[in-house]
């Protein structure tokens, strides 16, 4: 690191969490790659749209973080592999492998055949929440929409959705509950083995018994090379509940406060629902739940703006910072549902987002239905006094979000 290494412990401040743009803003003008320092690891962070999109398609930044410098393994343990080895932390040629037999069971006619009973989960959510006036629009909302798709995709029985959410629940908010690192470390990694030993029992099942969901067609999934071994199973379906689930449901919320911050916008979508698919990308765009794509590593000496990151270094794609570049977009930190062009919310390169299609008609489809059932939307606390996660969480999104209508 150099001598204008920035501590992440002066990046991340409770400030920080509920606005984070202008930090970014500052770091694209004045130090575009940025060196950070923290206890978990020091980093890179690229923040220019041309630069991000540079650097998340550079082979010579690598997404396999438990190869050369094993930086997964000291960081997460050496369990953590089981679960976390797969098609996100991967380079070609096994990224191509691992997501050409993953597209195969991800198949776009699936996905489509989820829309009538996306409409069904939300209908169903909204009936539960109208009749009270009031509601968490994350707990009630935002987080079982996402969760009860993906469950049902692969094939969780709805009997283990709530141990699912559970699981799931300790892993997303590590950090926003008052614990020691120490507990903190015990409680996510005991929620991920026991996350892991249910996948791996239930892909087990559906060996012996398999139906019309997405672990039996991943287990039915073939090339040339053969099949998904049984550890890839395990952590591709990790992966996809986690990909799946977390990110929608944060994006579900940052969007639905973004709108309910700027009522013109939203009173522009109800006169104009047309532009919900825009507003859709304009939202991601506006305030992604993803602000940094997933860390790569040097696997040699690169150079990015005249900085010089070293072999071994971590590299963080800010792509909520990417996305309010000025050189990209005018008037970046506007909402603007009309906006049209393409943004870094959902990725670049080979690692692009998989589940895009299904994200975008989880949001078409729930913000819908949220924009025409519930006419009087509005915050229930002031904007200042929402609970978010933590700063340095690598998601961003709300803890809760109390709304009336
Ligand atoms: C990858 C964003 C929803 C599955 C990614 C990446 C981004 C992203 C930025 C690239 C990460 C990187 O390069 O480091 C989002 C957002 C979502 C969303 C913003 C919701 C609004 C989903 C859904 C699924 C999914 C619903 C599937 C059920 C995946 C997978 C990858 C991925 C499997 C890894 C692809 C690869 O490594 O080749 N996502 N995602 N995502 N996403 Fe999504």
């Amino acid at each position: 690191m150099t001598e204008h290494t920035v501590p992440a412990s002066e990046l991340y401040t409770e400030s920080f969490a509920a606005d984070p743009y202008p930090v970014w803003a500052r770091l694209r003008e004045q130090a575009p790659v940025c060196p950070v320092s923290s206890p978990r690891f020091d980093s890179y962070l690229i923040t220019r749209f041309d630069d991000a999109r540079d650097a998340l398609t550079d082979p010579r930044l690598s997404k396999d973080l438990y190869g050369p410098g094993e930086h997964y393994l000291r960081i997460f343990g050496p369990n953590s592999a089981e679960l976390n080895k797969n098609m996100l932390n991967s380079d070609p040629p096994e990224h191509t492998r691992l997501r050409h037999l993953v597209s195969q069971a991800f198949a776009p006619r699936r996905i489509e055949a989820l829309r009538p009973r996306i409409a069904e989960v939300v209908d169903g959510l909204l009936d539960k929440i109208v009749p009270s006036g009031e509601c968490d629009l994350m707990r009630e909302f935002a987080i079982p929409l996402p969760m009860v798709v993906i469950c049902e995709l692969l094939g969780v029985p709805e009997i283990d959705h709530d141990r699912f959410i559970g699981w799931t629940q300790v892993i997303r908010t590590s950090g926003s509950i008052k614990r020691s690192p120490e507990e903190e470390r015990a409680a996510v990694q005991q929620a991920q083995l026991q996350l892991h030993d249910y996948l791996a029992d239930l892909v087990q099942r559906k060996r012996t018994e398999p139906g019309d969901d997405l672990i039996s067609a991943l287990i039915d999934a073939c090339d040339q090379d053969g099949r998904l071994s049984e550890r890839e199973l395990v952590s591709t379906t990790f992966l996809l509940l986690f990909a799946g689930h977390q990110t929608t449901a944060d994006f579900l919320g940052n969007a639905v406060l973004a709108l309910l911050c700027h009522p013109g916008q939203l009173d522009l979508l109800r006169e104009r629902p047309e532009l919900l698919p825009n507003a859709v990308e304009e939202l991601l765009r506006y305030d992604g739940p993803l602000p940094v794509a997933s860390p790569r590593v040097a696997t040699e000496d690169v150079e990015y703006d005249g900085m010089r990151i070293p072999r071994g270094s971590i590299v963080g794609v800010v792509l909520n910072a990417a996305n309010h570049d000025p050189r990209r977009f005018d008037d970046p930190d506007r909402l603007d549902v009309r906006r049209t062009g393409p943004h870094l919310g959902f990725g670049y390169g080979v690692h692009h987002c998989l589940g895009v299609s299904l994200a975008r008609m989880e949001a078409l489809i729930g913000i819908g239905a949220l924009i025409d059932r519930l006419p009087g939307l509005r915050l229930a606390v002031p904007v200042d006094e929402l609970r978010r996660l933590p700063p340095a969480s690598p998601f961003r999104g709300l803890l809760e979000l109390p709304v009336r209508f």
